[in-house]
């Protein structure tokens, strides 16, 4: 089975170690931008550290305004 597993989707899980979402990422970039501050509230990144990448790239992306992106 092909896996459907869209890090942009809004609402996904990133932090599988500490189930955090993207949407969590989001309510916490919106008073402090940082991967780290994620960290630091939730602990993502202190187990596994697979999901730093992705919150990285959603931030990037958060601050360029491409993602989530609007409309559909
Ligand atoms: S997935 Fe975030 S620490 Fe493992």
């Amino acid at each position: 089975m092909l896996c459907m597993w869209d890090y942009r989707k809004v609402g996904t899980r990133i932090c599988v170690c500490f189930d955090v979402s993207n949407t969590d990422a989001l309510q916490t970039w919106q008073e402090t931008p940082s991967v780290g501050e994620l960290t630091r509230r939730y602990s993502c990144g202190n187990n596994c550290g697979m999901c730093i990448p992705y919150f990285a790239e959603l931030l990037a992306e958060w601050q360029r305004g491409t993602w989530p992106a609007t409309g559909a």
